[in-house]
């Protein structure tokens, strides 16, 4: 029995092997000692920590979990060092950020989201798991599961967009798919939603930065993603680096104590993002080190993410001053321990390097990598039914811009383990596809988009795009135009590259970087039909592009698969299902917009609109085209009026219209009139995907009931049901006009 055993090694501890328990360490690997490690660890302000500390560390149990390897080899290696260097044989636990694909990449997770299919996330991820746990590692720092309305925040890309009902789905499908059964099923990992709570609400977008977040805004937009991931047995939490309405998240235990395990009942072990113990010292919070490794403690981080000198290390001396008291310490020892346990460490700590690399290798990783990649996609714009392209009919087509033949780009950040052989470009996607019969030329047209102020990530492998030495930027750009004008259709590709988003990315514009959105402009104006294809994992100011390209579709950071899935796209191998899990901003001033706002004082009062632009989106909230268009009818509620507990079941005929096969996501939003809180204008509170075949129609039903009306109230601080109408929407997107209303009594 866990508990038994746990107690049984906690009673043979001394109180510097239970701190060691409680500190992870990161483990540079092939880097340490580098170069490279050097300017990394002078980026981020850390004293250079050769690998001999972390092995040191080990020999004396003062590591109970390490970070960032991600070889089997030497998992194995660290593994041994630990087990048989302490005293009591106890295993390390050993995390990594696997966010979107080990070897094989999955596309960045805000693509995940855009299609809106929690079977597909949830595939996605269980192959992620799969891989990383072939390779030693035990432990995911995933799913993201920060809402985020603010596009300029970089980690934007890491999330599931700015919806609570979306993101709550998907936050339990990642948990699905990275634990399975349950935190020691074969081939899962375990998973630690993050960052708790309100990092995607930094001011000014800016990452890492105060956060100020209403009671509100904290349960009813915040809190529900973490909320669902924690009833899907997510068995890990991680702290946020930035203060929460004045308190640093990480020593902040009205957040971690109260909420986390008091309100959504998590039972799991909580750890702290890199250096946030100690950084509660940067925050003006803690004094020392010590100090701050006893209110980490005692706000309830079990396990502290150290890059170098773990304020945990001070917490014996801690103890023998009397600062807290030891048995504060066994709570989280008995934390950390116990998922070992359940993991089947102390009994199988070791992995099989062969069978690692059969699994890495596994063909049927990369088609699932590819069908998430396809499903992911979004169709944001198909003028005259551009698209799909007739592949036989294609003499010569011309590819352009430099994102569509990067490897480095086409997987997106938060990549470590990739393997660029495998990966897919969007030219080699389509030359693959439209083979011998199609002449593709390819021309980058512009150079690379470089960051103005370079970020520490840059410093990683190839993670910052090469400016190509002897570009001749006026003579590329016309030799892009003049293969364009040549061509039959130009396929445009434009976008941030991969290092301009993600962490410590964050964007005071939203237009396209460098010169691309002059390339764009240029290939449209030789009269080709132009389809532009948008790598991004934030909205990008595409007003020109709306108005002109004919076709836009966004692929995300596809994937190692991307390129094949793009040229599917293309050609209608595959039909774009997907949709926005974000409002599409016309321009960066009109952020935060989201669709779920209240209704203000005077809904028609032109006041709330800016004087110099519109007040709507350019895209909005659930968007999405398909090759085949839908209609909706014959909206049926159940019942006119329920009680509070009442259900109502809404019936919609959804038809396809079209002459293809295609998939449409049923959206219902709903909204209450009136009550204890002004309520959104309207709140997503159900959706489904469906296949419709061509020319065929299909009923869907929703029901909804009490879980889909309850919202926190804050003068109440509670939750609460109130009688009202409820208005329903159901159609293809936020703004649908299919509507009708029901009544709930008190
Ligand atoms: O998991 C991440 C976290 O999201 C941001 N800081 C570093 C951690 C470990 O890499």
């Amino acid at each position: 029995d866990v508990a038994e055993r746990v107690e049984e090694l906690l009673a043979r501890m001394t109180v510097e092997e239970k701190a060691g328990q409680l500190t992870q360490l990161f483990y540079f690997g092939d880097l340490a000692g580098s170069e490279a490690d050097s300017e990394a660890r002078a980026t981020i302000g850390v004293a250079d920590d050769p690998t001999g500390s972390v092995e040191e560390a080990l020999g004396r149990g003062g590591a109970g979990s390490l970070l960032f390897v991600t070889d089997p080899a030497q998992t194995n290696r660290l593994q041994h060092l630990a087990i048989e260097g302490g005293r009591h044989g106890i295993p390390l636990l050993f995390g990594f950020d696997v966010i979107h694909g080990l070897r094989t990449i999955l596309p960045v997770p805000i693509a995940l989201a855009a299609s809106w299919d929690p079977v597909t996330i949830e595939r996605g991820q269980a192959v992620a798991a799969r891989e990383a746990r072939a390779v030693g590692i035990h432990w995911t720092f995933a799913p993201m599961v920060d809402i985020a309305r603010d596009p300029r925040w970089g980690r934007i890309v890491e999330g599931a967009g700015e919806d609570p009902f979306l993101g709550a789905a998907v936050a339990a499908a990642q948990v699905r798919g990275f634990q399975g059964e349950g935190i020691g099923a074969p081939e899962r990992v375990v998973a630690g939603p993050k960052h708790f709570a309100g990092y995607g609400y930094g001011v000014g977008g800016r990452d890492y930065d105060e956060v100020s977040v209403s009671d509100h805004e904290l349960h009813n937009v915040v809190l529900p993603p973490f909320a669902a991931a924690v009833d899907a047995g997510a068995g890990n939490v991680m702290t946020a680096y930035m203060d929460v309405n004045g308190v640093p998240a990480t020593g902040n235990g009205f957040l971690l104590d109260d909420i986390l395990r008091g309100e959504l009942g998590f039972d799991g072990f909580l750890v702290s993002d890199a250096n946030a113990v100690r950084n509660l010292m940067t925050h003006g919070f803690a004094t020392d080190l010590t100090d701050a490794g006893v209110r980490g403690l005692r706000a309830g981080v079990d396990l502290e993410m150290a890059v170098s000198d773990p304020a945990y290390a001070h917490l014996p001396e801690a103890v023998r001053a009397g600062l807290v008291d030891e048995s504060a310490l066994d709570v989280c020892v008995r934390r950390v321990l116990a998922v070992k346990i359940r993991l089947g460490l102390f009994d199988d700590p070791y992995v099989h390097e062969g069978r690692a690399a059969e699994v890495l290798s596994d063909p049927a990783h990369r088609d699932v990598a590819r069908l998430a990649a396809e499903r992911s996609a979004v169709l944001l714009r198909n003028e005259g039914g551009l698209l799909p392209l007739e592949p036989d009919a294609l003499a010569r087509v011309a590819v352009l811009g430099p994102l569509a033949d990067s490897r480095r780009d086409t997987i997106g950040p938060w990549v470590f383990d990739y393997d660029n052989d495998e990966t897919v470009t969007i030219l080699a996607g389509l030359r693959a596809r439209l083979g011998e019969g199609t002449r593709v030329d390819f021309a980058p047209g512009v150079r690379p988009g470089q960051r103005t102020f370079p970020s520490m990530f840059d410093m990683w492998g190839d993670n910052a795009p090469v400016d190509p030495e002897g570009f001749d930027d006026e003579a590329e750009l016309q030799r892009a135009v003049d293969l364009a004008a040549g061509a039959e259709v130009a396929v445009v590709v434009v976008g941030e590259w991969q290092n301009m988003i993600g962490e410590a990315a964050s964007r005071s514009s939203l237009e396209l970087p460098g010169r691309q959105l002059e390339l764009l402009q240029r290939v449209v104006g030789t009269g080709t039909p132009t389809v532009a294809v948008v790598m991004n994992g934030r909205p990008l100011a595409l007003r020109w592009a709306a108005e002109h390209v004919p076709a836009i579709l966004d692929v995300w950071y596809p994937g190692s698969q991307g390129g094949a899935a793009v040229a599917n796209l293309l050609v209608g191998d595959a039909v774009p299902g997907g949709r926005l899990p974000f409002t599409w901003p016309r321009t960066v001033g009109q952020v935060p917009i989201y669709y779920a706002h209240t209704i203000s004082h005077e809904p028609d009062n032109q006041g709330r609109r800016y004087w110099d632009e519109e007040s709507t989106p350019l895209f909005p909230f659930g968007h999405g085209l398909s090759y085949a268009p839908f209609s909706y009818s014959d909206l049926d509620l159940s019942a006119d009026s329920v009680g509070l507990d009442g259900t109502v079941s809404v019936t919609v005929t959804v038809t396809n219209t079209g002459d293809r096969d295609a998939e449409e996501v049923v959206q219902l939003y709903l909204h209450q009139r009136s009550g204890r809180s002004s309520r959104p204008v309207r709140l997503l509170q159900g959706f489904e995907r469906v296949a419709v075949g061509a020319g065929q129609a299909r009923s869907v039903t929703f029901e909804v009931g009490p879980e889909h009306r309850r919202y926190w109230n804050a003068v109440e601080r509670d939750w609460v049901l109130d009688p009202s109408t409820f208005d329903v929407w159901v159609g293809g997107s936020s703004t649908a006009d299919l509507t009708g209303s029901f009544e709930v009594t008190g």
